[in-house]
């Protein structure tokens, strides 16, 4: 161990080749890797038309992240919360009367998502109108049970005006980790009692359809953790009317062990009958703190702006645990950008590209929290986003996932077949293996191993690389600290 640390503060690559094999057996079909438009659309709406348009572009577009899954805030008006950038304004005057001028800022981005065709638009609700809340404020309050049919058609509405306006949303959420009041307002948020899940659900499920939106799937309950999910999933579930949930969502705020989150997985499909999906994560830092190097370690819920390899790695060991654990369907980051860059980027290009512990793992791209004082309007890409474009590019819509097993401990793999030829920038390929090298030496392999087909190279992201695309080679290295795609036809 010492002498590979030394080896590798001088620089020298420790290349090792292993064998490895992809499983034949296949696992679940995976159907997007997105993130949300929760809050920052309120400050980036008044960035120059050009930033506004790059967001866009590195967000959904082809030589940007690609995603293809965006969670649009349906915003509930934002009374009560203290923090104007998480006051969404809400379309909602009254029962039946809309401004549809409202949320000018949301709607700018999901706009732009519809015209960059996101094959998954999702309106996620953290709190419905205040005259549907127990305490009639956006935050702090629960869901009236004699308003679930007012709340169901308000959502119908919505939905149904946007599609009018050429913006389809393919999902709709509507409860946010329904436990929680979000009682300290510093955003939305309503409780939503198990006793109460199935029949917004259900009342939602018909607001729909007679509205002719039955392709729009609904799903819920967008539980923070494992803690909640497992002992609440029997109390509302089976009170679900058949076919009325096309997808059971969760978050993982708990950071469970992997036979907490595939028991979370397996209840949630169990008693549903469709899948899982993984629609929230953020704001992670290593639980032991002498693993704060070690990307693979257990992650804790706290803040730190770490934008390096180490906090990009992270967030791939909660997707390998989402996609190979739970067996989630699906995956969503939280807000795709943040303002807790916790430094003062102007004039500081240390401040972007170095860790601190006074910002948030809760971007994909940073802006300047004092952009209207000091009218900076640069953006900060970190490369978390460029690990979620490996994601976004090659674990195609409609693709299956295999496992891939005899890899070193430190190296995650995940295999993915599409069943029709998927046009890249390297060709068309058919097949992808993603690895993920956590450890500091770079390790070898030869894609020929992969069974999966004539190899047509890559993509590589790593300490020193973003999306470094390669050709055929029989030999590929994965460098410490990396992301690295293999492409087959
Ligand atoms: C994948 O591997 C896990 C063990 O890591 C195993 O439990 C599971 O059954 C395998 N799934 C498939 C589809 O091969
Ligand atoms: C609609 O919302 C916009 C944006 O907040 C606001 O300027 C306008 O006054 C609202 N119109 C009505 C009729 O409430
Ligand atoms: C909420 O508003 C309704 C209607 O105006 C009123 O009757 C009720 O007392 C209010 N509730 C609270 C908790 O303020
Ligand atoms: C889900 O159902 C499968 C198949 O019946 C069963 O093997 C598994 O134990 C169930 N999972 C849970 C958590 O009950
Ligand atoms: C620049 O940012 C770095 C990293 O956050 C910080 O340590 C340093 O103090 C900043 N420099 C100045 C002059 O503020």
């Amino acid at each position: 161990m010492a002498y590979l640390s030394l080896l590798a503060a001088l620089g020298v690559y420790c290349v090792v080749a292993f064998g490895f094999t992809v499983s034949s057996t296949p696992g679940q079909v995976i159907n997007g890797i997105g993130a949300s438009g929760a809050w920052w659309p309120n400050d980036v709406f008044n960035f120059p038309e050009s930033v506004r348009e790059q967001v866009a572009e590195l967000l959904f577009g082809p030589s940007g992240a690609g995603l293809t899954s965006y969670r649009y805030n349906v915003g509930g008006g934002g009374i009560g919360v203290s923090n104007p950038t998480r006051a969404p304004e809400t379309f909602y005057v009254s029962q039946g009367v809309y401004n549809w001028s409202a949320d000018a800022a949301g709607v700018y981005f999901l706009q732009k998502a519809s015209q960059f065709k996101v094959p998954q638009i999702t309106a996620f609700v953290n709190s419905a109108p205040t005259t549907m809340t127990s305490n009639n404020a956006s935050c702090g309050g629960t869901l009236v049970d004699a308003q679930i049919p007012a709340y169901a058609q308000y959502l119908a509405d919505v939905i149904a005006h946007w599609k009018e306006e050429g913006v389809v949303f393919t999902h709709v959420s509507l409860m946010n980790e329904p436990d929680d009041t979000f009682g300290s307002c510093g955003q939305e948020g309503m409780e939503v009692t198990p006793q109460q899940r199935a029949s917004v659900i259900n009342t939602l499920r018909s607001a729909l359809d007679a509205a002719g939106l039955q392709s729009v799937g609904i799903m819920a309950d967008e539980s923070s953790s494992t803690g909640n999910f497992i002992p609440e999933a029997p109390e509302w579930i089976p009170q679900v009317q058949k076919g009325a949930l096309a997808a059971v969502s969760h978050h993982q705020y708990g950071f469970g062990s992997d036979a907490e989150v595939a028991q979370m997985g397996s209840i949630g499909r169990n008693l549903s009958g469709v899948y899982t999906w993984f629609t929230e994560i953020c704001c992670f830092k290593a639980a032991d703190s002498s693993q704060q190097n070690n990307p693979a370690a257990p992650l804790t819920y706290s803040g730190i702006y770490e934008p390096t390899m180490i906090g990009a790695l992270q967030l791939g060991q909660l997707v390998y645990q989402s996609f190979t654990q739970a067996l989630d369907a699906h995956f969503d980051f939280w807000t795709a950008l943040s303002n807790g860059i916790g430094c003062a980027p102007l004039g500081n290009a240390t401040c972007p590209t170095a860790p601190n512990s006074n910002g948030w793992n809760d971007g994909l791209i940073y802006y300047d929290p004092d952009y209207a004082t000091n009218q900076n309007t640069a953006l900060y890409q970190v490369k978390r986003l460029f690990l979620m474009k490996h994601f976004a590019n090659f674990i195609w819509m409609g693709s299956t996932r295999f496992n891939v097993s005899g890899l070193p401990s430190n190296v995650f793999g995940m295999a993915f077949k599409n069943p029709a030829q998927q046009s890249t920038q390297l060709g068309t390929a058919h097949s992808s293996l993603i690895l993920m090298n956590m450890g500091n030496s770079a390790i070898s392999v030869q894609p020929s191993q992969a069974g999966l087909g004539t190899s047509i190279g890559g993509a590589l992201t790593s300490p020193t690389v973003d999306w470094q695309t390669f050709g055929a080679s029989s030999s590929v290295s994965l460098p410490g600290l990396s992301i690295t795609t293999l492409l087959f036809n």
